[in-house]
């Protein structure tokens, strides 16, 4: 009979006891060895949270494990997030074209007490000079010790910005998706679909930039009725020689954004939907992980009226348009009342 047999039939000898209390010793400890290991690599999982400070450790956020690199535990040079300092922070950042209606959109995400949308901060052009500058800004911002008008006293759950394709979003493209998937940062394009009626709206506000048509001043949104009547009265004039061109290298300026910007997490957002069906913004505030709720504004829309009320030269755009693929937009409202 083996030696080492436990089943010990009448007359064999029994195991060697000795053998047999090492060997549950050896695996006693290599259990221990193991569990050791474990929490420190829970400890080290929990990283950034628990470095300086000895403080209490939070519990892993609830969302799915391909997701938990897009939330963060921020730890802010200038302040202490106190009570919140467990509330797990998306970074997000809304990527558009001026007149596209990304600052009204702003004013909706800023209506939810968990979101803080800190405006277009790199339209200085020292935050943007090189890719250094605008790495600070951002780890600045995403350290949440960037404070303004959009800081909260309840937990902010998701910390962004509002970043132009032309404020050197696009010139540095690469280093800017490494960042982001670096960082675990999530993107919101926001894009106008009918592009005749962003440059109107583009015209028309460069032209009150000098009219400053409301008692002197020059504002690019506005929160009346009466002050968007004032500024819808102006009709811009189209150069309808350079028109075709204009829409075609908007499309393709959006487009190449799109590609560059497809291995980070985004989506995909249109002005016009969100005016058409404002469950739009219920997908928004899921992808950035708060709480549902109807967001609003005190922004009024300045061009409600149909196109052909919005141009003076209507005609020579529209027998230059009709015929073409942007006749669609020569009758697309984007304004459902
Ligand atoms: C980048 O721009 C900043 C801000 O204008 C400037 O201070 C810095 O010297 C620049 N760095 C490089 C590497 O050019
Ligand atoms: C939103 O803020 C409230 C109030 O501070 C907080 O109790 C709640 O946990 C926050 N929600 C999320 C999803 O972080
Ligand atoms: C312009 O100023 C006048 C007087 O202060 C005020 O009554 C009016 O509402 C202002 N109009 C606009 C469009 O701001
Ligand atoms: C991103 O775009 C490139 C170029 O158009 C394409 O080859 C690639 O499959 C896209 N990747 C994803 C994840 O969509
Ligand atoms: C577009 O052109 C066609 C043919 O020239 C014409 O019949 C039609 O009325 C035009 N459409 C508009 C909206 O002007």
């Amino acid at each position: 009979m083996h030696p080492y047999s436990l089943k010990s039939s009448k007359g064999a000898p029994l195991p060697p006891r000795p053998t047999l209390v090492f060997l549950i010793a050896v695996f006693g400890l290599y259990v221990c060895y193991l569990s050791f290991n474990q929490i420190r690599l829970e400890n080290e999982g929990g990283e950034n949270s628990a470095e300086e400070h000895t403080e209490h450790v939070c519990t892993k956020p609830s969302v799915p494990s391909e997701e938990l690199r897009y939330v963060h535990l921020p730890k802010p040079k200038g302040y202490n997030r106190g009570e919140c300092s467990c509330t797990p922070v998306r970074f997000f950042v809304i990527v558009s074209m001026q007149r596209s209606g990304s600052g009204w959109f702003e004013t909706l995400l800023n209506s939810h007490p968990n979101i803080s949308s800190n405006g277009e901060i790199f339209n200085r052009i020292d935050r943007r000079e090189n890719l250094s500058s605008i790495v600070q800004t951002l780890d600045k911002l995403y350290n949440l010790d960037w404070l303004t008008s959009a800081a909260k006293n309840e937990c902010t759950a998701a910390f962004g910005l509002k970043w132009m394709l032309n404020q050197g979003f696009m010139d540095h493209h690469d280093d800017i998706v490494s960042y982001f998937n670096q960082k675990g940062v999530s993107l919101i394009f926001l894009f106008r679909r009918n592009t005749l009626r962003r440059l109107i709206s583009v015209l028309a506000n460069n032209y009150d930039r000098d009219a400053k048509q409301l008692n002197g001043t020059h504002k690019s949104h506005v929160h009346s009725e009466e002050e968007a009547e004032i500024l819808a009265k102006f009709k811009p004039e189209l150069d309808v020689s350079t028109l075709i061109l204009d829409i075609r290298d908007i499309e393709k300026y959006i487009r190449d954004c799109l590609d560059r910007f497809n291995t980070t997490r985004h989506m995909i957002l249109y002005y016009e939907d969100i005016i058409s069906n404002r469950n739009a913004l219920f997908r928004v505030q899921e992808f950035l992980g708060v709480p549902a709720r109807k967001l609003v504004s005190k922004q009024v829309k300045i061009h409600t009226r149909p196109l052909p009320d919005l141009v003076k030269n209507w005609e020579d755009v529209n027998s230059k348009l009709n015929g073409t693929e942007y006749a669609r937009f020569l009758d697309g409202a984007d304004y459902v009342k």
